[in-house]
């Protein structure tokens, strides 16, 4: 490449960069202005006309575009740290990349000349229907985000009539959970190391009425989350005003699902070392059907088919677990190949547009978990005060869980009808999707 066409590439990437919603690093938009530009130039093709432009915050939920313009204000209204912890992938942050890149190696095939003005998106999952395919996934400490907390959650999750998957680091109550849902929502397990806190967590879950666990299984080890620590560093707050870090005990105390529960001789909560031996006896221990969160090769999804798991979620956990590189979308067509049908495949991490959504499904997921959209949803569109020490008050009322719902939710219904189906049949919908002839390549302005 010619030396001015690098740094022309070089310029309109940090540009692109800059305005990405992906990216909230006003710093970058400097930067572009400052690396010269030399003729000949070479404009990107297709040109941004309307990229997103992070000064230019959304004042309501009602004006987001898209669920990417939440993220921007909730930088800016968040407090750092909390931030840092929603955003947060691994090292590198390679997976975090990867699993919003790895929807471009699949191509929508649309079939035309179909009625799609009336479309029937409901799913049946473990013996219940929902009105869409898209879960709530679980999401720990919804009350940093939102005053509101997991029950505000719940009830946006009400209004559209989502399963939703309640997570053990709930900030509320699997029961006032499953009060504002007005109906049974999984509850989601970690399980650490000590058999006891286990069966706390499950009898627990059970008595509150849930119908399925969902194991995580992909925490195992300590986590290296740097956007997190940097983040912190400029959090001018004292986070021992809120965060008391000097037991495990301290660490869950008010923590509904570790009421009563003894945590004496853990050191944390993962689950260093679980085993199928573990699933077995979880199995044996609770009524509830059992689903196993985090599964990323077939050669598990065949175990997991053969110790009588009830169903899988496809999930590297939003990036969160270790910086493997590989999308989920990308273990996806493995996984539902060896399971045959045999049991639900559900899939999540990295999902923010109905085409994404629709994706999966044409791939043979069952369902698509959604996450950190609804923690940027809640409230916070409001321009906030941002003082130190102040607590994480939100603003406004639940039905910002709902925007920031809603704005996830419209979409696939646009993506549903782009591929030309009017429901999730096994005939249509492998037709309707293929790979990327062309391998994966990025525009040439996204690389220098
Ligand atoms: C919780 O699931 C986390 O990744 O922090």
């Amino acid at each position: 490449m010619q030396s001015s066409e690098q740094s022309e590439s070089r310029r309109q990437l940090l540009k692109w960069l800059a305005a990405s919603p992906l990216l909230a690093f006003p710093g970058l938009a400097g930067l572009a202005a400052q690396t010269p530009a030399r003729a000949p130039q070479k404009l990107p093709d297709p040109m941004l006309w309307a990229p997103a432009d992070l000064q230019d915050l959304i004042t309501k939920p009602g004006d987001a575009i898209n669920v990417f313009d939440f993220e921007p204000v909730a930088r800016r209204n968040v407090p750092p740290a909390h931030f840092g912890y929603m955003a947060s992938g691994i090292d590198d942050e390679v997976t975090l990349r990867a699993n919003r890149e790895g929807f471009l190696k699949f191509q929508l095939r649309p079939r035309r000349l179909v009625d799609v003005s009336k479309v029937d998106m409901s799913v049946d999952i473990l013996g219940a229907r929902y009105a869409t395919p898209i879960v709530v996934a679980p999401i720990g400490g919804h009350r940093a985000y939102h005053e509101g907390g997991e029950a505000a959650v719940a009830r946006a999750a009400r209004a559209g009539n989502h399963l939703m998957i309640l997570s053990t680091q709930s900030t509320t109550s699997p029961e006032d959970v499953m009060a504002a849902r007005g109906g049974p929502i999984w509850y989601q397990l970690y399980a650490t190391n000590k058999w006891e806190v286990t069966r706390a967590f499950l009898a627990r879950a059970e008595r509150a009425g849930c119908p399925v666990v969902a194991v995580t299984v992909d925490r195992n080890g300590g986590r290296n989350q740097e956007t997190l620590f940097r983040l912190q560093r400029t959090d001018t707050r004292t986070c021992s005003a809120c965060h008391d870090r000097s037991s495990l005990t301290a660490t869950y105390d008010g923590r509904p699902m570790y009421e009563g529960v003894d945590l004496s001789g853990l050191s944390n909560i993962q689950s260093s070392a679980m085993t199928w031996d573990t699933i077995k006896r979880i199995r044996d221990t609770t009524r509830m059907k059992v689903v196993l969160k985090g599964i990323l090769a077939h050669e598990d999804a065949e175990l997991a088919v053969k110790a009588g798991v009830d169903a899988i979620v496809v999930s590297n956990h939003g990036a969160r677990s270790e910086d493997s590189g590989r999308a989920t979308i990308d273990a996806l067509p493995e996984i539902v190949e060896q399971v045959r049908g045999r049991m639900p495949v559900l899939v999540d991490s990295g999902f923010r547009r109905g085409t994404d959504i629709a994706k999966a499904l044409c791939l043979g997921a069952t369902a698509v978990c959604v996450g950190r959209p609804y923690y940027l949803g809640p409230g916070r569109v409001r321009p906030a005060r941002r003082r130190a020490g102040a607590r994480p008050v939100a603003h406004g009322a639940p039905r910002h869980h709902a925007a920031g719902w809603r704005a996830v939710d419209q979409t696939p219904r646009a993506g549903h009808g782009a591929p030309g189906l009017t429901a999730w049949t096994e005939e249509t919908r492998k037709d309707a999707i293929c790979r990327a002839d062309w391998g994966f390549s990025s525009p040439s302005y996204w690389w220098p």
